[in-house]
């Protein structure tokens, strides 16, 4: 198989972010030395479709040291960097991903890797499995199972299972407790941030920051901005949620209401139309917008445009939409993933745990695959309290266990 990539001559910078991820990824390098010699995935062909970045390029060179040969497509034309998929290239990972690819292309590279045959697979949003199912049928009976790195991407799947479309078995890494907990609120928390203030040069402190949903990135995202002197407003459906952000500290109030008083916009819904005709209407001049969650759906681009007399690069990564009615707003990213798009992803230390339950999730497949159901599988528990563990462990953190007495306590309670 050859590698779809922009040019391979950029593998230099792109093995120096490799050699950066993977000094900061304990967990990962762990499980590579446990089983370099045992090799695991021996013979098995793993498809990855991920954020082609050095932490994925990490997991990717991990898997091929178990034993795998692993063919890597982008999830995302705009996360894809272009010096790591020639490194990765370089060191025998099939590579298919261009940064800035259209609709076209992003498909083709997916499909591309499909050439690998693949028997496990890494999803991260979906379209992997999606395009098995629809436009590769034939390689679905050898698939043993998958693994889904993301919301977005188990409600699709969940969605699948329930009218018994789904070929194999996946397992729902997403809902491990070492992924959200860390990945979904602290990952995102600062790596959006980082990727806003970086590209905007602007000041957070004083401003008012409106966060679309509060799930486990909305959570994240309301308290980086809290900290950093934001007042934060939380928009939501939920009513739960919506109470959880009240007594967290936020305000809360519809999107009619907010859209008028923000500086700083970020959905994170996994909805269409959060910010859709009747909230740019009111919104300031100079309004910036910018999405954390998985598809640019959440900001309706098509009605922004409908009312924008002109569209210009406003800085490297941000948009402005001159408005018919004489304001600007500014759109980051494409309205795309604005932490991949604008930035380098999540940090490494929190990719290290994301990926490692990815490894833990696909030896269970290896072993247990053949026996579950064609549905969305829990993570096993072992898997998670590994992973922490050993993570505790990287951190040189120790912990209390229970004396004897009271484990008695506590089991016969
Ligand atoms: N880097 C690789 N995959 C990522 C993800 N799903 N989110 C953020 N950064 C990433």
């Amino acid at each position: 198989m050859d590698s779809m990539i922009k040019d391979i001559t950029l593998a230099p910078e792109g093995q120096l972010k490799l050699d950066w991820a993977k000094k900061h990824m304990p967990v990962l390098n762990l499980f590579c030395e446990r089983y370099k010699d045992e090799k695991p995935f021996k013979n098995t062909r793993i498809n990855i479709c991920l954020h082609i970045e050095a932490k994925t390029g990490c997991l990717a060179l991990a898997l091929k040291e178990m034993g795998a040969e692993v063919a890597l497509a982008g999830c995302n034309p705009l996360s894809t960097q272009d010096d790591v998929a020639a490194a990765l290239a370089k060191a025998g990972i099939h590579v298919f991903g261009i940064h800035g690819a259209d609709e076209k292309l992003y498909n083709d590279c997916i499909l591309a890797s499909l050439e690998n045959k693949p028997e496990l697979i890494i999803d991260d949003g979906g379209d992997l499995v999606y395009l098995l199912h629809h436009e590769k049928r034939e390689l679905l009976s050898a698939i043993i199972g998958g693994c889904e790195e993301t919301t977005t991407g188990l409600n699709r799947l969940r969605a699948m299972a329930e009218k018994k479309e789904l070929s194999f078995p996946m397992i729902a890494v997403n809902d491990a407790d070492c992924k959200h907990l860390f990945d979904n609120r602290y990952g995102t928390g600062q790596s959006a941030w980082t990727s806003i203030m970086s590209t905007t040069n602007l000041l957070v402190a004083g401003s008012t920051v409106v966060v679309a949903g509060y799930g486990w990135v909305g959570r994240g995202l309301a308290l980086r901005a809290k900290s950093l002197g934001a007042r934060v407003i939380v928009t939501e459906i939920d009513e739960v949620k919506a109470l959880e952000a009240l007594m967290d500290g936020y305000d809360v109030m519809p999107m009619t209401e907010a859209a008028a008083l923000g500086d700083f916009f970020i959905t994170a819904t996994g909805n269409c139309d959060v910010l859709r005709r009747e909230h740019f209407e009111v919104m300031k001049d100079g309004a910036v917008l910018s999405n954390a969650g998985h598809f640019d759906v959440e900001i309706n681009k098509e009605e922004l445009t409908a009312m924008t007399k002109e569209i210009v690069p406003a800085r490297e990564n941000i948009e402005a939409y001159h408005l018919k009615d004489g304001r600007t707003v500014y759109l980051m990213g494409e309205g795309r993933l604005v932490n991949l798009a604008c930035g380098m992803g999540h940090p490494v230390e929190i990719m290290d745990m994301s990926f490692a339950v990815q490894i833990g999730s696909l030896l269970y497949l290896r072993e247990q695959g053949s026996t579950l159901e064609p549905i969305v599988n829990p993570v096993p528990r072992e898997v998670d309290l590994k992973i922490a563990s050993l993570k505790l462990d990287s951190l040189s953190k120790k912990i209390d266990t229970l004396t004897e007495k009271q484990e008695k306590y506590w089991h016969n309670r």
